[in-house]
Order: structure tokens, then sequence, then C-alpha cells
């Protein structure tokens, strides 16, 4: 069944590049981050893999672990992370599921047979320290993620968390906030001590909070 946003993230024990994991023990009280590929040793992944990991630094910022999978045996990632560092110039700094039996990537839905019968699909799902799904992106085996609009939508998940308010079209961290419509023009004024612009009485913004 498909993995929706408000839903516990199924848990799993699974091998992994990092030894034997239970998932959600291993997230602890940090946010997570788990996203699928579709084979070793396949081109677009690799290049995925290394900017993950270059980007390691900007999630643990965020208090973010990352874990990926691939369904694949462990031995056969450990010999693919060598290509990847040495393409990359990054090597791998987070665990790689095994997942030959392919157990998590039918708990997650990750395979979508229109698309493989075998393959997963690029699949991403944002877990908070609450353990629920807080953002889940799909993209066909064919295009590359952009670590970028995903630590940025990571962003925007956090802020929701921390704070009344959403994230308004290309938001990107810094930009002004939008005050969510539940929150009272009163309970406004001591939420947000810099001050809102009411566009409209539904559309208002205010700087972001923390910042
Ligand atoms: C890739 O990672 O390059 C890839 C994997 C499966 C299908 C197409 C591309």
């Amino acid at each position: 069944m498909a993995v929706r946003l408000g839903d516990t993230a199924p848990d799993f024990t699974a091998d992994t590049t990092e030894g034997t994991i239970n998932f959600h023990e291993w997230l602890g009280d940090s946010w997570g981050i788990l996203f699928s590929h579709p084979k070793d040793f396949t081109p677009v992944c690799t290049t995925e893999l290394g900017e993950f990991s270059r980007a390691k630094g900007e999630f643990d910022k965020r208090n973010t672990k990352l874990i990926g999978l691939s369904v694949d045996p462990v031995n056969s990632h450990r010999q693919w992370a060598g290509d990847i560092e040495e393409t990359q110039g990054s090597a791998l700094n987070f665990p790689l599921i095994g997942d030959e039996d392919r157990r998590v990537a039918d708990l997650y839905d990750m395979i979508h047979p229109n698309a493989s019968d075998t393959l997963t699909v690029r699949s991403v799902f944002v877990i908070g320290p609450d353990k629920k799904v807080k953002l889940t992106l799909t993209y066909p085996a064919s295009t590359g993620r952009n670590v970028d609009e995903i630590i940025r939508v990571l962003d925007s998940v956090q802020l929701t968390a921390d704070y009344s308010v959403a994230t308004p079209v290309n938001w990107t961290d810094g930009d002004d906030v939008i005050i969510v419509p539940a929150v009272s023009d009163e309970d406004a004024n001591t939420k947000f001590p810099k001050g809102f612009k009411a566009l409209k009485p539904y559309l208002r913004v205010t700087p972001q909070p923390n910042r």
C-alpha cells in the first residue's frame, strides 16, 4: 500500500553498508530522509549518491539522517561505493540498504510495475522525529533528483513543524513566509513579533521567524 503524508513511516530491520539497522531506532530523535535507487552501477544513481554525500553536512545541520536503498545486496553496494568516490570525488558517508528481496521497497511502494517490474523508482520520504511522513517525492529512473530542492523542502517542512507558517511559491530559506489561516490576527501579533503584512485577510506574510 502507498505510504501517504501523515502516515507513520513503516519500520523495518535491514542490512546496510553500515551494518544491520532497525529504522525507527536508528532515526532516534532525528529527522530522516529515505530514498531509493533503481539499481547499483547505474549512471544517474552514481551521480546522486556522490552529491548527497557531498551535501551531508547540510543535512547534519538540519538534524537529518540520510539513508539510501537499492535492490542489490550490500556487498555490491560496497563495490559500487568505490566507483562513486572515484568518479564523483566524494565517498559514500551514509548507509545504503541492501534490499535484494525488495522487502523495504514493497513496504514503501517504491516499485511501480507500470514503470518497471524489477527496479524501484526514485522515491524520497522525509520523516519527522515523530516518525510521521512529512513529504514524499517520486521521480522516474531517468531523472536524477535535485539535492538543493530536497534541502529546500526539508527547510520548509521543518519551519512548518516549529512555527505556524507555510512557505509560498519558489520560497527559499530566508524569504518571507505565510501565516497559516488557522492563526487569528490577534494571535499572529504575539506569535510573530517582527510583524506581518496582510495583502488579503487570508494572505499574510511575515519575515522567517527563525532568522
Ligand atoms: C541510472 O541510474 O542511470 C538509471 C537507472 C535505471 C534506469 C535508468 C537510469
